[in-house]
């Protein structure tokens, strides 16, 4: 069976934007960003961004495109006879797996929040009101399951209706729709009234801060954030490099894609702080952010439900977007080791999806005595963790290894598949960087992350 393409480079740079952009940019990078104190934080994030990010999504575009297959077989197509790297492909699988059965469940709350908001739910409430309502969405699970099956349906059918006429153009329109949305909502946020203090605890960088709120844990959560905004480590990027033709580099194409990525998180900030600090609400919140202190936000605002609306349509759409494109990774895997029909794995993994989402959604509720990471945690922490500390390090890792050494597919091919077109190429002199300080970090990386979870 030939390989389906994209029809354009703009739609292949959008697919993989919007697989990047998604509820890591405007839901996890404001609120980190909030408990470490701003600015300062951000620098520090942009900085791995460059060193840590950009070079394994090449990395990650060279080996789909160079095998043309989904991480399910693209090891095994490129190994040197009898290694084993394609053991890996059950790491990358499971992490596409893991991620969505979290992943649908926010997504539902955001679908959630779009109709509440739109309806006039939280309108009259007060903080206390605000916070009872999140407090019974989690505690109500045929609310959430409802919700998160309508978005698995959705982002199923649209795989359903094909790389070209489903996943390429709906996504292009709801990556469109996304950064007008978000243009419209920064500026309305910017033009508020005190907007300058919100805006100058987010851009003003403030180094005693960072220090005083532990700088180790700052680098590592600023690293932490790098793989999971940019989708590193489980294939999920590669798949759009097998879509491709070789008239780009790639080196070009991920700097796109990094940068569109962190425009997005970026602007999201915008959105968030200069509201926050304009109506005197805490934006230190973590998590709870989103959910909890925004609605307020948007009480005090005039036609606070109009903007309120707005924005959670905007949350949707990046969340969307991102669930699109892994569940088109996930097609990929099923249609590449069964060689069956796009129809086909897209029914069977519309059912796997829904079933394996449902731990998630009824963690906040009936199984909210599972609490598997001690206190106050549950099934989403434990899946998060799994996918977030564990599978996307160490898959960089073995894309990394994979991309540099001679005992996988190694550093010239690696470069010739990268280098190929129109674009910018991959720096020859960076060789000892990415084949030997950079592994090293990836490895602190997965160490600190159970030293900081566990002691
Ligand atoms: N990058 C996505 C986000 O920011 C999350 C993601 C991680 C998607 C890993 C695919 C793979 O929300």
């Amino acid at each position: 069976m030939k390989r389906e393409k994209f029809s354009s480079r703009l739609g292949f740079i959008l697919i993989s934007a919007g697989c990047a952009i998604g509820l890591g940019n405007v839901w996890r990078f404001p609120y980190i960003v909030g408990q470490y104190g701003g600015a300062a934080f951000v620098l520090i994030y942009l900085f791995f961004l460059v060193i840590l990010g950009l070079p394994i999504m090449t990395m990650e575009f060279a080996v789909g495109r160079a095998s043309q297959a989904s991480a399910a077989i693209s090891f095994d197509k490129l190994e040197p006879k009898g290694s084993k790297w394609h053991f890996y492909k059950w790491g990358a699988m499971a992490g596409n797996y893991l991620l969505m059965m979290f992943y649908t469940t926010i997504g539902g709350w955001m679908l959630i929040y779009c109709y509440k908001m739109l309806t006039g739910k939280f309108v009259g409430l007060d903080t206390a009101g605000v916070k009872e309502t999140f407090n019974t969405m989690q505690g109500d699970p045929a609310q959430m399951v409802i919700a998160m099956v309508i978005v698995v349906i959705v982002c199923f059918c649209i795989c359903g209706m094909g790389l070209q006429k489903g996943v390429e153009k709906i996504t292009k329109f709801m990556m469109i729709c996304l950064l007008i949305l978000m243009a419209v909502l920064a500026i309305n946020s910017v033009m508020l009234p005190d907007s300058g203090k919100g805006l100058s605890f987010y851009l003003k960088p403030d180094f005693a801060k960072l220090v005083e709120n532990g700088l180790g844990e700052a680098i590592f959560a600023a690293m932490g954030q790098a793989f999971f905004t940019l989708s590193l480590g489980i294939g999920a990027i590669a798949v759009f490099g097998s879509y491709i033709k070789k008239d780009r580099s790639l080196t070009g194409e991920a700097i796109w894609v990094t940068v569109l990525d962190t425009s997005v998180a970026f602007i999201a900030g915008l959105i968030i702080f200069p509201a926050c600090f304009s109506f005197d609400v805490p934006a230190d919140s973590g998590p709870n952010l989103i959910f909890v202190t925004l609605p307020n936000v948007f009480n005090n605002m005039a036609s606070g439900r109009i903007w309120g609306t707005l924005f959670f349509i905007f949350m949707l759409f990046a969340a969307m977007s991102t669930i699109v494109a892994v569940f088109e990774n996930i097609i990929s895997f099923a249609m590449d080791l069964t060689g069956c029909s796009r129809k086909k794995a897209v029914i069977g993994n519309l059912i796997a999806i829904i079933i394996l989402s449902l731990p998630c959604t009824l963690g906040f509720n009936i199984l909210s005595s599972f609490q598997p990471l001690g206190a106050g945690t549950n099934v989403l922490s434990l899946e998060d963790f799994l996918v977030s500390n564990n599978l996307l390090p160490i898959g960089s890792l073995v894309y990394l290894l994979f991309c540099t050494s001679r005992y996988g597919w190694g550093w010239k091919n690696f470069c010739a598949e990268a280098d190929a077109g129109k674009g910018i190429k991959f720096p020859k002199w960076a060789r000892v960087y990415v084949s030997f300080v950079l592994p090293l970090i990836v490895l602190f990386i997965f160490v600190q992350g159970y030293i900081s979870m566990f002691a």
